[in-house]
């Protein structure tokens, strides 16, 4: 077959991840899918740096919504983030008939809804995997391998940059500020870090796997939203004196009233797996009525396990491209599945 045609916007940490892990495991990828998954324009402001890692054969130019419209694209990688331009290219590939990646989960936390009727009415896909705990395929672990359960709760350690700085504030007794400067110079925290430490940025990851989870719309606004600015180095330590860790939790649950969405720090028995988690790792524990809890656990941000997320749906979408339309709008599936009372 033809290959798939790809336009990456942004080469930031994800988008020059996502080029590698393209260029570095095409053999493989090529092999599971049966045709090549090809770059063919990258959209970029800095077009001098993105020429540089592009090399010859990849066309590169500094304007993304030329690149979105193309006839030689039949996907577009949204890796710019934020909710302005990011929603206007999303929206205008989807009109133009492109099937959509993207890892920014503000977006979709809060415009999801009308991107994924748009998607609809297009019959184009739209994947989100790396939104939602970098590099675990936590999405696709609820979405089809847990397919066959109802589930009870989701509850996750889902931003990196939080348990990071948790982490090395109780393992080496640094203060708060120095730890969020070392991630962001990772390229771990979010543009705006206050996102992370804030608790906003696991609100959306935690938005989005609930409407998956439960078949619900996305509904960060109803989340309630504490983050760790007001934890101390001494919480943490007579936290640790009475047995206990102190982790940033982002947590969906079904109860008799709707569906209840709350990120808040929690303290959780220090001999419990998810405990110890440590570092910019994320650990999302899914509990489901017929296969009872299962814990997904890997690097939640970073630059290849991101991408690694992100090509994995260019490769479903790869695949599925050759697939019957019914079965191209996955998210939409589940919400319409869905039980009706929303309240949180
Ligand atoms: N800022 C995010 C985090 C990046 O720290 O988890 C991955 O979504």
């Amino acid at each position: 077959s033809k290959p798939l045609r790809v336009a990456l916007l942004g080469l930031g940490t994800v988008g020059s991840g996502t080029f590698n892990v393209l260029k570095d495991n095409a053999g493989e990828i090529e092999r599971r899918v049966g045709f090549p998954i090809e770059i063919k324009v990258i959209a970029d402001l800095n077009t001098e740096k993105a020429r540089e890692l592009a090399g010859p054969g990849v066309e590169v130019v500094g304007d993304a919504f030329e690149a979105v419209k193309r006839d030689d694209i039949d996907v577009v990688v949204e890796l710019i983030g934020g909710y302005t331009i990011a929603k206007q290219l999303v929206l205008a590939a989807i009109e133009a008939g492109k099937h959509v990646v993207t890892a920014n989960k503000a977006l979709l936390a809060v415009h999801g809804d009308e991107i994924f009727a748009a998607a609809e009415a297009k019959h184009v896909m739209v994947a989100f995997e790396a939104a939602v705990a970098g590099g675990i395929p936590v999405i696709k672990a609820v979405k089809e391998g847990l397919a066959a359960n109802k589930i009870e709760y989701v509850a996750g350690i889902i931003n990196g940059t939080c348990n990071f700085i948790l982490s090395e504030m109780r393992d080496k007794g640094l203060p708060f500020a120095e730890v969020l400067a070392q991630a962001q110079a990772f390229g771990y925290a979010e543009a705006d870090p206050t996102f992370d430490i804030e608790g906003v940025d696991a609100a959306h990851k935690i938005s989005l796997l609930s409407s998956i989870a439960f078949g619900v719309p996305v509904q960060f606004e109803k989340a309630y939203i504490e983050g760790i600015t007001k934890l101390t180095k001494e919480d943490i330590e007579f936290a640790e004196q009475l047995g206990y860790r102190v982790k940033l939790l982002g947590i969906a649950k079904r109860t008799d009233q709707g569906i209840e969405l709350r990120v808040h720090p929690t303290l959780i028995p220090g001999k419990r797996l998810i405990a110890n988690v440590e570092g910019v790792m994320n650990a999302v524990l899914v509990k489901a009525n017929a296969v009872g809890p299962t814990l997904y656990y890997g690097a939640g941000a970073g630059s290849m396990p991101t991408a690694s997320a992100v090509v994995a749906d260019l490769i479903e979408i790869a695949r599925a491209s050759q697939a019957p339309l019914a079965s191209r709008v996955p998210v939409l599936a589940f919400q319409k599945a869905g039980i009706q009372n929303l309240e949180v």
